[in-house]
């Protein structure tokens, strides 16, 4: 059994900052084992302490899915207006190391975000060598083509300003000017892009999967904790 610093584990996980676990403590809110725990500085199995009577967040590694609304950015910069840490419970960015997003949604658009505190899962879900798909429904400002379906799968696509085509994806029309559209990488607004590229402006975008993970039923602007993907 690994006993840890209280205090330690209290700001780790973004509760408090390690001065703020002091007062915390005093709160009351901290129990080890069911009893009232009065000294920060305790070294405690992680295991046996609650907090609000509630167990320790994610004391192993984060992972969660999040659906984003429309209207806020994902950075942890506080210069670009709402961002959807504002959205989320503080402690989330305070941990150490903090909860981000795997990747990036643009801040007109909506859908499934993955977040994490696993630097290695950020990497590998990013890298295009993972070709983890990322699944969208877009709605454009006038009917599409079914040339555009075999543009998109070609490979051959140029964005402008990239020295690379993208990659093969697959671009399904669901409505006159509603499409499904599959990617593999995640280039800097890489669908809207795909689009204008061929004189189509997105009007709405949306993430509905993930790889393997869907919105499966959270409503806007609700998260759901998971258990870190083995990778
Ligand atoms: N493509 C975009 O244009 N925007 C996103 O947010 C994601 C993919």
């Amino acid at each position: 059994m690994k006993l840890r610093r209280l205090d330690q584990i209290l700001s780790s996980l973004g509760y408090a900052t390690r001065r703020g676990a002091a007062a915390f403590v005093q709160e009351g809110r901290v129990k080890l084992d069911g009893e009232v725990v009065d000294r920060h500085d305790l070294r405690v199995d992680i295991t046996k302490v609650t907090i609000d009577d509630e167990p320790l967040e994610a004391p192993d590694g984060f992972f969660a899915l999040f659906h984003k609304p429309v209207g806020y950015t994902c950075t942890h910069s506080e210069d670009e207006g709402e961002t959807i840490y504002d959205l989320l419970p503080p402690r989330w960015p305070e941990r150490n190391p903090a909860v981000t997003s795997i990747g990036r949604l643009d801040k007109e658009s909506s859908g499934l975000l993955l977040l994490t505190d696993q630097g290695a899962l950020v990497q590998r879900y990013t890298s295009p060598k993972f070709k983890l798909e990322k699944v969208y429904e877009a709605t454009v400002d006038h009917d599409l083509d079914e040339s555009l379906v075999e543009i998109f799968a070609s490979g051959e696509l140029m964005l402008k300003s990239d020295d690379k085509p993208c990659l093969p994806a697959s671009l399904e029309i669901l409505e006159p000017r509603l499409a499904r559209v599959i990617i593999t990488e995640g280039r800097y607004h890489q669908v809207r892009r795909m689009f204008a590229s061929q004189g189509w402006q997105v009007e709405s975008l949306h993430r509905t999967r993930v790889g393997p993970f869907d919105l499966d039923g959270l409503a806007v602007g609700e998260w759901r904790l998971m258990d870190v993907p083995k990778i």
